[in-house]
């Protein structure tokens, strides 16, 4: 009981993870556009993913679903207006025709030969395009707000299986699906930014704006937020999730992906906030998060979640979503996770313990060694369904949720990662995790550079219907402490 209170009530995490190693000739660096989110002139974007991270079809009227909010704050120092108010205006980068475009326009732009996915990740490339910011090492874009829904209609055949076209099959109660047409794309809409005087303070002004929508394409979206079993999100950096019975399973993500390349999940290249990748492990990860509510049992929160691709030899991912295997690892911080699904322990699950676990001194401990591996670091490994030497016993990841295959290693708050002290201040030695967590790699090859490509916050509410999640992310920033 303890455990869940802890969780509702407000709390503030402060995530730092230490650097490995401290060069003298290398200065620590924000890796991002944004460090700390402590810009004016904001860039930010979203996007709605099916189950395979594709699109299959456009909301109606909603164009492909891709859109952006950026814009530059002008600021004059004409203080010869009355109310001596420092004048500002907003100039919007992207406008509502950019962020209306659909797939219907692509002939009338130039682009034939493009279905609806591969028109979604050309649409980001053009909001990129539009939000760049100059900068060194690299331009950059803008942070990315992901919304996915975990529905598959399996006798559609719609999502591939690894990566490879897949057969339809009968509904199975591990895939949620009300019917024809239970994958669609949110209906997403757009506050633009806009600036406002303060009520308190009428001499200084304060930005506003959002996005907000629901997955039910018939709710009224003025109650939509309040209606009972009605699916809704919201962002204002203030993030809203709810589930309803036809859309259990959804993901709301703060990403942070790199500015060119694959980034998480994805098989297109991308667009994002991280102008370095950071690699394994020197880096650091700092943001302030306060969870209003935890999004019930099946939330898995996830404190941290970072994405990366290379292929079982060891090589980067090249795009060819046969060979290419998505790693994910992800730190769930709901403490309610094990009452819902008891997950890695030597007794009856040991498939969902990774094969070793590598402690801080660099000892390497055996699933098996009971008396030294910590279980309760873990709560579940899934192996590549593509691997060809797993160990026994294994359990396969999801098939279907990703163009490729993909390997997931979800863990859990504990003091092997270099939790210390008081839980409202935690600090996580990730750039080291990172190097050190067990991942798969075919016998005798050269191991995987592990560069991260995505970084992101934020939950997955895992199959249970009218839950809410609510939270505010701030300060997020990546450093870099060597190259
Ligand atoms: C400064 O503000 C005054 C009063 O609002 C306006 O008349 C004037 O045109 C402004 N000057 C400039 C340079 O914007
Ligand atoms: C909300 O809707 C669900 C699904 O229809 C139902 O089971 C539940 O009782 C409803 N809750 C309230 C408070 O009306
Ligand atoms: C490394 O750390 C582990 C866990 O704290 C400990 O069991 C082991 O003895 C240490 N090994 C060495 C060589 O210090």
């Amino acid at each position: 009981m303890t455990s869940r209170l802890r969780f509702w009530v407000i709390f503030q995490v402060v995530l730092v993870i230490f650097f490995a190693r401290l060069s003298c000739s290398f200065k620590a660096k924000s890796a991002i556009g944004d460090p700390g989110m402590k810009r004016d002139n904001l860039r930010v974007a979203i996007e709605a993913w099916n189950q395979c991270n594709e699109v299959y079809e456009e909301a109606p009227n909603m164009g492909s679903p891709r859109h952006a909010d950026c814009f530059d704050l002008q600021k004059s120092n004409n203080r010869s207006n009355k109310n001596n108010v420092l004048a500002a205006k907003l100039v919007h980068l992207v406008n509502e025709f950019d962020n209306k475009l659909s797939i219907n326009d692509a002939k009338s732009l130039g682009q034939y030969y493009l279905n609806v996915d591969m028109y979604a990740a050309w649409k980001e490339l053009f909001l990129g395009y539009k939000c760049k910011v100059q900068d060194e090492p690299k331009p950059w874009n803008f942070w990315m707000i992901m919304l996915k829904s975990g529905n598959m209609d399996t006798t559609a055949a719609i999502c591939p299986r690894n990566g490879i076209p897949s057969q339809p099959f009968a509904q199975i109660p591990r895939f949620p699906c009300f019917g024809k047409g239970c994958m669609n794309i949110p209906r997403i809409y757009h506050d633009y930014s806009t600036l406002h005087s303060h009520r308190k303070h009428p001499k200084e002004t304060k930005l506003k704006g959002g996005f907000h929508g629901t997955w039910e394409l018939d709710a009224d979206m003025s109650t939509a937020k309040t209606r009972n079993d009605t699916s809704f999100f919201s962002l204002e950096f203030h993030h809203v999730l709810k589930t309803s019975s036809k859309y259990p399973w959804l993901m709301h993500y703060l990403r942070s992906d790199a500015t060119t390349g694959f980034s998480g999940g994805y098989h297109y290249e991308t667009r994002g906030m991280s102008k370095i990748v950071p690699k394994s492990p020197n880096f650091k990860v700092r943001f302030t998060l306060d969870v209003i509510k935890g999004g019930g049992p099946r939330s898995q929160f996830y404190l941290m979640d970072i994405g990366s691709c290379w292929k079982n030899n060891g090589q980067p991912c090249d795009g060819d979503v046969t060979t290419d295997v998505m790693r994910y690892s992800e730190m769930i911080i709901n403490p309610d996770i094990h009452t819902v699904s008891p997950g890695c322990n030597p007794k009856e699950n040991l498939k969902l313990c990774p094969i070793y676990h590598t402690f801080a001194n660099g000892t390497r401990v055996h699933r098996t060694d009971e008396a030294r591996f910590p279980y309760d670091a873990y709560h579940m490994h899934c192996s590549p369904g593509n691997g060809m030497y797993l160990e026994e016993p294994f359990n396969h990841c999801d098939e279907y949720s990703n163009p490729q295959a993909q390997e997931i290693l979800q863990i859990l708050p504990h003091p092997v990662w270099g939790w210390i002290g008081d839980p409202r201040t935690w600090e996580l030695d990730v750039g080291r995790l990172s190097q050190s967590l067990y991942f798969y790699q075919d016998p005798f090859t050269k191991p995987a550079e592990r560069h991260w490509p995505s970084i992101d916050l934020g939950t997955e509410i895992y199959v249970s219907s009218n839950q809410l999640a609510e939270w505010v992310v701030s300060d997020f920033d990546i450093i870099v402490t060597d190259e």
